[in-house]
């Protein structure tokens, strides 16, 4: 029974399927083989348009080096407070941007608006005594398993193009976030005006990749160079394309994500049916918040579940009275149903 995260399990058995064929041969090095130009193609596909694609190895990498493209080492990057950017990166985009100050936003169940961002830039009346401001930085789905609708990414696809702002998404669970709203890959990212993408790979069943995809090409034109000086250009760049391949083939990720919400669904409405339970965010992708007696937490810890505690923080309007803890449970594609209806014996027993 472990909730911990998307990523404590292991690769879908496809995707190493895919490795282990890739592992025939000799192929050009630094990404000059043919697994990496059909993914290339395939991702002009996916989107429906030409787009540029970098693979790198992690989302941390994905995200500081897609900051780093768009804004100057003066320039202010907006993201919410709790934000994989702000808190998880050990200063990540502030290191590969040379500076660039991040600016963290407190909104309600994970998200930002336009306004909160527009807000703080109306303090910004000191000409160079302030940093510039940049980009802006959304997560879909965000840290707390909530998911921006198409309008709502609209919306801030509209400000940061009114105000010369570049705007990243930070999609490490992408395709959680995409079957949720039942949209295409266009729709949800360069339609709504998004012009940088970290396509997240690694937590819905790759063993390590993720892309880095850019919809305004402008910022891409120096983007070999940062990611290989960031050691993020892997010799033998074939076994990354090769995970995506068959990401890819047969809509593997969005069997892997529907599963991996329908899971997490069962689990919120199984706990939102038990009286001393509430959600402390609605359940729309994989991951379920909820505020639990600390009798029950420490009963399913002793039975077996593995999961964290989570920092309340502006997530939820309602915190964690005495004797409450708030938990994180993040289910995956390899996430057992079996292992969900245990959790929710244990924990309405
Ligand atoms: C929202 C979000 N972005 C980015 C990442 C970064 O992924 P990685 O661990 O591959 O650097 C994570 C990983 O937990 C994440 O949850």
């Amino acid at each position: 029974m472990n909730f911990a995260s998307d990523n404590v399990f292991g690769v879908d058995p496809r995707i190493m399927k895919a490795m282990v064929l890739a592992n025939e041969g000799t192929a050009v090095s630094y990404a000059g083989d043919d697994i990496t130009r059909r993914i290339e193609a395939r991702f002009n596909a996916v989107f429906e348009r030409e787009v540029q694609v970098f693979l790198v190895a992690t989302g941390t990498a994905a995200n500081a080096l897609i900051l780093s493209a768009m804004t100057p080492p003066y320039g202010a990057v907006f993201a919410h407070s709790h934000a994989h950017v702000m808190l998880d990166e050990c200063g990540a985009p502030e290191f590969f941007t040379g500076g660039a100050k991040m600016i963290g936003l407190e909104g309600v169940g994970g998200k930002i608006t336009p306004a909160m961002v527009a807000d703080k830039i109306s303090g910004f009346i000191r000409g160079e005594h302030d940093p510039r401001p940049a980009a802006i930085s959304i997560t879909q789905s965000t840290e707390l398993g909530s998911v921006y609708s198409l309008e709502e990414i609209a919306a801030f696809g509209a400000f940061a193009g009114s105000r010369g702002l570049k705007l990243h998404m930070d999609g490490a669970r992408f395709a959680n976030a995409l079957v949720a709203l039942g949209c295409s890959p266009a729709q949800m990212s360069w339609k709504c005006g998004v012009d940088a993408l970290s396509f997240g790979v690694t937590k819905n069943g790759a063993m390590g990749v993720e892309a880095v995809v850019f919809f305004d090409a402008g910022l891409a034109g120096d983007f070999a160079y940062r990611r290989m000086r960031a050691g993020q250009l892997l010799s033998k760049n074939r076994f990354l394309a090769a995970q995506l391949e068959a990401y890819f083939a047969d809509d593997l990720w969005l069997e892997n994500a529907r599963r991996a919400n329908r899971l997490a669904r069962a689990l919120a409405q199984g706990l939102g049916a038990i009286g001393a339970v509430r959600l402390a965010v609605p359940c729309e992708a994989n991951a379920v918040f909820a505020v639990m007696p600390c009798s029950m937490v420490e009963n399913l810890r002793e039975r077996g579940a593995v999961f964290h505690d989570w920092i309340a923080g502006a997530a939820d309007a309602q915190p964690p009275a005495e004797g409450e803890v708030m938990v994180r449970l993040v289910t995956s594609f390899a996430t057992s149903a079996r292992d969900v209806e245990q959790f929710l014996q244990i924990a309405g027993a």
